[in-house]
């Protein structure tokens, strides 16, 4: 049965395609039975999974930040109608959210049903299988949108469940579970990382003012929002001119930090200034260069050394280097030539566009080069004055 995704609402299109298969072809596999009671029971059923998946994702939300390069999970132990355990996963070496709900639930779990954001792993890693517990503790049934594309994983997970007689509900909210777990899917399958591009650009698509009298082009919150992303994803990564002309300091100030992301410049000719802010203290400076003197000059940094071709050092390179070190999510966040070198190379998976409510004319053009790209899937938020469009690649999942 497929039931829909994104912001449909469940209501009406479940009932209907029950009854138009009532004739004991029951999708859940209840056949047998037929008529209203039943086709209402699945009816009931389905929007609570639609609630419950939500729930779980809310609360895989809390590790963000913190779980890389594991993916956010978050798990609902159900009987009755009554939550009776929750949890999610916390990071590397730290319990599963799976194990958290079903300790958080004790004994009266035998039973019960298990809503979970993704797939149960079913290998033992740096934690036993959760599936071993699920089967154990007598769960009846388990609720999760996705599989998880983690080759020990991988569909098998389910498979262990349903051949130990735990009935599996797949595909509930599946895009946002996809969404959820961008970074994750992207990196565990491509061994790159996510790459997420924000600028801050005037109404005439300008990102900096060469007369400097616009020194912070958007809102406070616009920038609250973007530190909010700087709290999300491992690294960050700027080119060398940003880091000579705006000083930034790349570290999540204005919410709550709940880790600091690396500090990734891109300085072929190492311009970077010793008493640059990124020096100060939070978050590692990695510099790419095609210098090796690099390490004398900048003793608190990493100094990755590439080759340039026709003055580029390729930004697909790059991104291999960063996802072998184990960055599994990164933000661009300029300047013009380096998101040029980003857009045309053709990696980038999300835009944030913020748009501040102004005009300067001749100030620095958010790309320097002609580039042709239709998005299909965008969103509109504002934050203060300011929009936020936001373009993303699609689900990674088929
Ligand atoms: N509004 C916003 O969101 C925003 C954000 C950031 C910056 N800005 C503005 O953008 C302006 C700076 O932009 P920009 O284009 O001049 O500089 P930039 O993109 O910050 O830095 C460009 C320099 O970085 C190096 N670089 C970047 N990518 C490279 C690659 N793939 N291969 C080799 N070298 C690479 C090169 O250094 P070399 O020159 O040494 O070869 C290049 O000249 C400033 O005005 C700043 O205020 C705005």
């Amino acid at each position: 049965m497929k039931f829909p995704t994104g912001g449909d609402s469940p209501r009406g299109k479940i009932l209907i395609r029950w009854n138009s298969e009532a004739d004991g072809q029951s999708p859940d596999g209840r056949r047998g039975k037929k008529g209203p009671e039943v086709g209402f029971e699945l009816f009931m059923i389905s929007n609570l999974d639609y609630y419950f998946i939500r729930d779980t994702f809310n609360l895989a939300r809390k590790g963000e930040g913190i779980v890389s390069p594991n993916p956010l999970v978050g798990a609902i132990v159900v009987k009755d109608g009554k939550v009776l355990g929750k949890g999610y996963h916390k990071g590397r070496r730290k319990p599963h959210a799976e194990v958290c709900a079903i300790e958080d639930a004790g004994s009266k779990v035998r039973g019960g049903t298990l809503y979970v954001s993704l797939e149960p792993c079913c290998h033992y890693g740096e934690t036993p299988p959760c599936t071993d517990l699920i089967i154990s503790s007598g769960i009846k049934r388990v609720v999760a949108p996705i599989e998880d594309p983690n080759p020990l994983v991988n569909g098998k997970g389910f498979e262990v469940l349903r051949s130990n007689k735990v009935e599996v509900t797949t595909g509930v909210l599946k895009e946002e579970a996809c969404q959820l777990n961008s970074f994750y899917l992207k990196y565990i399958k491509e061994k790159i990382p996510y790459v997420v591009l924000k600028a801050a650009l005037t109404l005439d698509g300008r990102i900096g003012d060469p007369e400097r009298e616009i020194y912070e082009i958007t809102s406070r919150e616009s920038r609250e929002e973007v530190h909010r992303w700087r709290n999300r994803v491992d690294a960050i990564l700027v080119g060398v001119e940003t880091v000579i002309t705006d000083n930034p300091e790349l570290t999540v100030r204005l919410v709550r930090a709940s880790h600091e992301p690396y500090k990734v410049v891109i300085d072929p000719n190492l311009r970077t200034p010793k008493d640059a802010k990124i020096f100060d203290g939070k978050g590692n400076v990695i510099i790419v260069t095609q210098k090796e003197e690099g390490n004398n000059r900048y003793p608190g940094a990493d100094i990755w050394t590439f080759q340039q071709k026709k003055g580029i050092i390729s930004v697909k390179e790059i991104l291999k280097r960063v996802g072998e070190f184990g960055i599994t999510s990164i933000l661009i966040e300029g300047g013009s030539r380096t998101y040029t070198n980003f857009v045309t190379e053709g990696v980038v998976d999300k835009y944030l566009l913020f748009y501040s409510p102004s005009i300067i004319g001749d100030g620095v053009p958010f790309l320097s080069c002609a580039v042709r790209r239709k998005f299909l899937n965008t969103h509109i938020k504002t934050f203060g004055d300011d929009i936020l469009v936001e373009a993303n690649n699609s689900c990674l999942q088929g």
